[in-house]
């Protein structure tokens, strides 16, 4: 079995960054269907579904595609685990008693699209009921951190119509670089492509860049892994 990687789980000062397992199940779901239902009455302000939870509110035994979804992205989140040398890191947010939020993915060896290499392709959802309390930003800035020990870009895109997750990448020091009618990472719906670069994504968290490194060792010995970082 692959070794895991040191640096999870993360702490930030109020979430614990760690592996799915499938435990989460009936939470996710419960948030999946938050995602879905708060697209249904506020897609007009600008809030998109997650894609991979994204179910049209005509579908047939919608709840049932949803809980679907939900297994595939628990399976996915499994076996992504197992991968040697490990690229995803599709990692579930916390609060500090342990309850599932949200997530956030980054991919930490380069993708190819089209003969460009795609670094990151930083993904992210937060349950609604806890959104905009800064969980969102906070979750991936503690992972994006560690990405930022690796590489100096990480490239992002948003659905145009994603307010919400342009106002993230935009908070985290993100700007855009170009728009793709049909990216294959949209699933065939047009994409704002951005870039985060290292030095803004640091400027835009002045006094964050020592921080996941000592809440790591402090959880670490609270958990008996002893490794620090
Ligand atoms: C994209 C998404 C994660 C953004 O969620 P969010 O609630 O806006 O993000 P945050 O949790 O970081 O909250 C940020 C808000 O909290 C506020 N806030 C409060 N305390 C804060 C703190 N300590 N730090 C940062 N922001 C804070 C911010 O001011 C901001 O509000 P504003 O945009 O009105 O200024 C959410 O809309 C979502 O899950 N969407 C569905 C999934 C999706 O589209 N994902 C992206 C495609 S992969």
């Amino acid at each position: 079995m692959p070794a895991q990687e040191d640096f999870i789980p993360i702490a930030t000062s109020r979430l614990i960054i760690d592996e799915f397992s499938a435990s989460d199940f009936s939470r996710l779901r419960e948030i999946a269907f938050n995602i879905n239902h708060n697209a249904d009455e506020h897609s007009t302000e600008g809030y998109c579904p997650f894609y991979t939870f994204q179910v049209d509110p005509q579908t047939p035994d919608r709840d049932l595609v949803i809980r679907q979804k939900v297994s595939e992205f628990l399976i996915k989140a499994s076996n992504e685990k197992e991968q040697s040398p490990r690229s995803t890191y599709r990692m579930a947010v916390r609060l500090p008693d342990g309850k599932l939020i949200g997530n956030v993915t980054v991919d930490m060896l380069p993708i190819n699209e089209d003969g460009k290499l795609i670094y990151g392709d930083l993904g992210y959802f937060i349950d609604p009921q806890y959104g905009t309390q800064g969980y969102a930003t906070e979750a991936v800035r503690g992972l994006v951190h560690h990405f930022f020990k690796k590489y100096d870009k990480l490239d992002i895109t948003a659905h145009p119509n994603n307010k919400f997750s342009r106002k993230l990448i935009e908070r985290i020091g993100g700007k855009q670089v170009g728009f793709k009618e049909a990216s294959h990472y949209g699933h065939g719906e047009p994409r704002m492509i951005f870039e985060v670069h290292k030095k803004d994504f640091y400027k835009s968290c002045a006094f964050y860049r020592q921080m996941p490194e000592l809440l790591t060792v402090l959880v670490n010995r609270k958990r008996g892994n002893g490794k620090n970082v």
